[in-house]
Order: C-alpha cells, then sequence, then structure tokens
C-alpha cells in the first residue's frame, strides 16, 4: 500500500503550535509521510482557533476552497483539529460537507483512529469532540486519561527541532473571562504532573533543545498536589486546577506535598540544566506571589520575561470582563515584578508583553484612554492588540451589547498599536550601549536574502540545536555573515559573525552582544567579548 501524504496547517495559539508538533510526530510514527503542498496531499489537516472570527474566517475559506478540489478528488480525507472543531461541532458539516473528520484539542490522540476511519469507510463524517465532558466530575479522570496520552508519547528527535521547544503544563482554562471561547473550547484547567514535566523536558534537552517554553493559558496557576493524584494504567494522571487564589503573596501551599509553580520552575532549572533558557506563557495577573518571583531571579537560566495580558485599562471594562483584578492591582504586580527582576545594570532588564482588547462592550472613550494611559505605564516590550470579537457561547455574547461601533473599534485599535509602536521604539533604543546575552539561532532574514540574491555564495541557513555538520559553508564569504538571535526578553538582535569563526559554532550558543543601534523590533550589535565566545 502508498504511504499517505499529510498537509497539517495550524492557526491560533503556541497550545495549537505545540498539538500540531505532536499530532504530525505520531502520524509519521505510523508511517505516514508530511507534504508542505496540500495539492500534493492525501490526508489535509486544519488545525483551528476560534479565538476571533477573522481566525475562523481563514479555515472557512480554506474549506471553501477544497469543495472542487474533492469533487475532482473524492479519496482525500479532510479533517477540522482543534478548537474551532470544538466550538462548531457538528455544524460545520452541515454548512461544509467536505470535512469527513471534527476532532477537538482534547481528543488529538484518537486522531490516528479517525484518519484510518475516514480512509476505510469513505461514508460518514468521523467525530472526536470533548463537549461538557471535562467539566463533570464523573468523567473527568477518562477526559483526563486521553489528554496526557498525546504529551506523554512524544518522541523527541534532533532533527524535528530548531533547539526550541514548547511544554504543556496545564490544559484549559477556569477563568471565564466574559470575552472569551478558551474555557468552552479547550475545557476545564487541568495541571500534568511534574515528572512527566521534568521528564519530558530532559528527554528534550537529550535531543538538543535548548529552550524550553512552558505552556498553559494561566501558566503561573499551576499547582500539583501529590497524594491526591489519579492513577489509571500505571500512569499518574493530571489533575483537576485547584490553582491558589485571594491575593497572597505566596503560594500558601509551598513547602507541604503540594508542587507550586515555583517549586515546578526550580526543579526544571535545577534538573535541566541543558536547557539554557526557561520561560513561560501566559501569566494571569492575580495569584502571582513572590515566591515565584525570587526563583525567576534567583535562577540564571530562566528568562526574565513575562507575557501578562491586561486586556484594558479601565476597571469598569476589566469588571464586565470578569478579569477579577482592578488596574492599580495590576499595575502593583508590574512594579513588584520589576523590583525583583529588572535589573539593565547586570544586562538583565526585565521585558514585559501584554495583549490588549480594543472596543470591549460598553467601552468609552474615557475607558480607551486609561487603556492609553496603561500601555504608557506598563511599557510593554510588544503588545497584542485586538478589536473585540464577539464570540458565541460567550457570556458577553449572550449578555452584553456588541454596541462600540466598527468604526470606532478599528480607530482605537489603530490609536493603541502607534502607542504601542512607539514604546517598542523607545524601549529598543533604551538597549543602545547595553551588553546583553543573545541567544544565538541562525543567519539572519538579511542574510539569507542576500544569499539568494548571489546564488552559489556560501550559506549557513541552520538554526538552533540542530548538529553543526549539516551547516556547510560551501565557500568562504568575502563579506561578514549576519547572524540572528533572541535576548532573554525575547529581543531580536542580529550582529556580524567574526571573520575568524563560523556562523556554525556560534549556532545554539548564548553570546555577549553590545547593542549599537536599534529600530522598532530588531537591535544591531557587536559580539562583546571574544575569548568568552568561542
Ligand atoms: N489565556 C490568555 C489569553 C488567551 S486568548 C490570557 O488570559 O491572557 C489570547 C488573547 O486573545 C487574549 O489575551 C485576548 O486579548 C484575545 N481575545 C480573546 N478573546 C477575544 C475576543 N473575543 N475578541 C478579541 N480578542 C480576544
Ligand atoms: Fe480566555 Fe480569560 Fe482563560 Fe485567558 S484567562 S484563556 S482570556 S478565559
Ligand atoms: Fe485559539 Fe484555541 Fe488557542 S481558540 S487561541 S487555538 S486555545
Amino acid at each position: 500500500m502508498n504511504r499517505k501524504t499529510v498537509y497539517l496547517e495550524t492557526f491560533g495559539c503556541q497550545m495549537n503550535e505545540l498539538d500540531s508538533q505532536l499530532v504530525m510526530g505520531e502520524l509519521r510514527r505510523l508511517g505516514y509521510d508530511e507534504s508542505s503542498d496540500p495539492e500534493r496531499a492525501d490526508i489535509l489537516l486544519y488545525n483551528t482557533c476560534s479565538v476571533r472570527d477573522n481566525a475562523e474566517q481563514k479555515v472557512r475559506s480554506r474549506l471553501g476552497e477544497l469543495r472542487i478540489r474533492k469533487e475532482s478528488d473524492p479519496d482525500i480525507v479532510v479533517a477540522v483539529l482543534g478548537c474551532m472543531a470544538e466550538r462548531d461541532g457538528a455544524d460545520m458539516l452541515k454548512r461544509f460537507p467536505v470535512v469527513d473528520v471534527l476532532c477537538g484539542p482534547a481528543e488529538l490522540d484518537k486522531l490516528p483512529a479517525l484518519l484510518d476511519n475516514a480512509a476505510r469507510t469513505g461514508s460518514g463524517a468521523q467525530i472526536a469532540l470533548q463537549g461538557d465532558a471535562s467539566r463533570r466530575s464523573a468523567t473527568l479522570a477518562a477526559a483526563q486519561d486521553s489528554l496526557e496520552m498525546l504529551d506523554l508519547s512524544r518522541a523527541v528527535s534532533p532533527h524535528d527541532h530548531d533547539g526550541s521547544a514548547y511544554v504543556r503544563i496545564t490544559r484549559g482554562c477556569n477563568k471565564f473571562c466574559t470575552y472569551c471561547v478558551v474555557p468552552h473550547t479547550r475545557g476545564a484547567e487541568i495541571h500534568r504532573p511534574p515528572d512527566h514535566i521534568v521528564d519530558e523536558c530532559k528527554r528534550l534537552a537529550d535531543a538538543g533543545v535548548v529552550e524550553v517554553t512552558l505552556l498553559g493559558q494561566t501558566v503561573n496557576h499551576y499547582r500539583y498536589e501529590h497524594g491526591a493524584a489519579i492513577t489509571l494504567g500505571g500512569i499518574e494522571q493530571p489533575q483537576k486546577g485547584r490553582s491558589y487564589q485571594g491575593g497572597h503573596r505566596r503560594d500558601p501551599f509551598a513547602g507541604t506535598t503540594t508542587t507550586t509553580f515555583a517549586d515546578l520552575l526550580k526543579r526544571i532549572h535545577d534538573e535541566v540544566p541543558a536547557i539554557q533558557r526557561l520561560r513561560f506563557v501566559t501569566s494571569y495577573p492575580r495569584d502571582f506571589g513572590d515566591d515565584v518571583l525570587e526563583v525567576i531571579r534567583d535562577s540564571p537560566r530562566i528568562c526574565r520575561y513575562l507575557h501578562i495580558p491586561a486586556q484594558s485599562g479601565s476597571d469598569a471594562v476589566l469588571k464586565r470582563m470578569n478579569r477579577g483584578y482592578t488596574v492599580a492591582e495590576y499595575l502593583d504586580f508590574i512594579d513588584r515584578a520589576r523590583a525583583f527582576l529588572d535589573q539593565p545594570e547586570i544586562g538583565r532588564p526585565l521585558m514585559l508583553a501584554g495583549d490588549i482588547i480594543a472596543g470591549f462592550c460598553g467601552e468609552t472613550e474615557e475607558d480607551h484612554n486609561a487603556t492609553r494611559a496603561l500601555l504608557e505605564r506598563a511599557q510593554y516590550k510588544n503588545c497584542f492588540i485586538f478589536k473585540y470579537s464577539p464570540r458565541p457561547g460567550t457570556t458577553a455574547y449572550d449578555r452584553l451589547p456588541d454596541d462600540v461601533p466598527e468604526d470606532v473599534k478599528r480607530r482605537r485599535c489603530n490609536d493603541l498599536l502607534a502607542l504601542q509602536q512607539s514604546i517598542s521604539d523607545t524601549i529598543s533604543r533604551a538597549q543602545i550601549g547595553r551588553t546583553l546575552e543573545v541567544f544565538v539561532q541562525g543567519v539572519s532574514q538579511r542574510e539569507r536574502k542576500r544569499q539568494k540574491a548571489s546564488a552559489g555564495g556560501s550559506i549557513a541557513l541552520t538554526v538552533g540545536g540542530r548538529p553543526a555538520n549539516e551547516t556547510r559553508v560551501v565557500e568562504k564569504p568575502t563579506e561578514s555573515i549576519q547572524m540572528t538571535g533572541r535576548t532573554e526578553g525575547d529581543l531580536i538582535v542580529v550582529f556580524d559573525c567574526p571573520a575568524d569563526a563560523s556562523p556554525a559554532e556560534l549556532i545554539g550558543r548564548t553570546l555577549p552582544i553590545r547593542i549599537d543601534s536599534a529600530s522598532t523590533l530588531t537591535m544591531s550589535g557587536t559580539l562583546a567579548s571574544r575569548s568568552a565566545a568561542y
């Protein structure tokens, strides 16, 4: 039998990117081939996002285009995975009969079986959705059992990463912000056992990964109670979220039989020293204890970077969003984080990133101005700013009128984007003269273009932790090669590879770079200490 070829396209957040990597890894192991060309694939997978309407719109247009292809090629299998499958459910099958398989984000371990059935029976859609299962305690254990399988089955080889990897620590979300579809698509918050997480980090490090980003929708709510674990099939299962709450400065369970978020960070940092950079996203602006900030401060390989969305700078809007904090509390937290972690004098400034929703229900001009003030005060290095998009099934959709006119939403969104751009500029420029540790990822975009233009020239395209022997310098270049990398705060830095070094030996290393100039998105510098470097 011919091997089947799979095309996989991913929309949405890092959680989806990780799911796609895990799904593709599993399919490759089962003998499927991957293709980057949908025209040549037998199986087309779309891992979808529902967070805003335009994310869904992209998928709808893909499915629309596939109708014609399917008429001439009825044997292709079309599968919609992820949050949109979960949200739209069987409705999607009615609107898009080209869809053969629907698979929610919590059911992805079942995908190979669904694809098999779809190819064999050739009729009737194959469906695996969670529905409300994860919020009903009777079925919680079963839901958790299958949830853990996908992550546990992760196989890591030195060839399928670029030095960087995501590791899930928490699934789902219990916050129910009124605008947000995620708790409905990803289910209840559950925390993975710390041993599984540490093991996964070790296996990644053994395969050459040097940078790990821990993932969770409210990642700092991680908390695992030992002894309360459910064991199924001999495997300890993830635990329903019981994150600590109430504005404590410190997780009150620290030092007991509970693994707190601070404990988990410290364990990974101390037990897997080969991971040079440890990050985590996305933080929730409440319940962030000093214990976590202390661990970050005292662990040289944990990045001084927090993605901590505020969503709005107005208390009235935050209340309607059900965010559970005030602007003053938010600002208090970022001041506290800066007091612990912002140390530009030793080359370790704290970088913050944020998210803002423009034009949420009932937002006035005064609320908008309050958000402007918050941006000025927070000084994010970058901020994701989106117009409010009403999502069916959410509380805001059902109960709050979407009363900010489209043109006003657009104006406010653009206004905030322009303001943020000038703030990002200022932050970039403030780095000039500093020496920052830069994790070298490969040759820069500009270098690739230059090399392409002068075809036959030398090129070292390899990124991250891939083995150096994959990098071939064909011919000694006449000009120096421009390299690119990132700081622990996720700032992009380019610098010239010194004439007496080869790009391959710099890739995957962390080097001190003195920043000479800056634009909004990229800083440019020079290797500061050659002896330390190579
Ligand atoms: N768990 C993360 C965010 C996950 S969704 C957190 O709470 O911070 C990513 C971002 O999408 C959110 O931070 C929010 O800014 C945006 N978003 C979510 N729902 C939205 C909606 N209905 N309209 C516009 N933006 C939305
Ligand atoms: Fe959505 Fe709020 Fe959960 Fe973030 S915390 S995923 S915005 S419900
Ligand atoms: Fe989108 Fe689902 Fe992520 S809705 S943002 S893919 S959790």
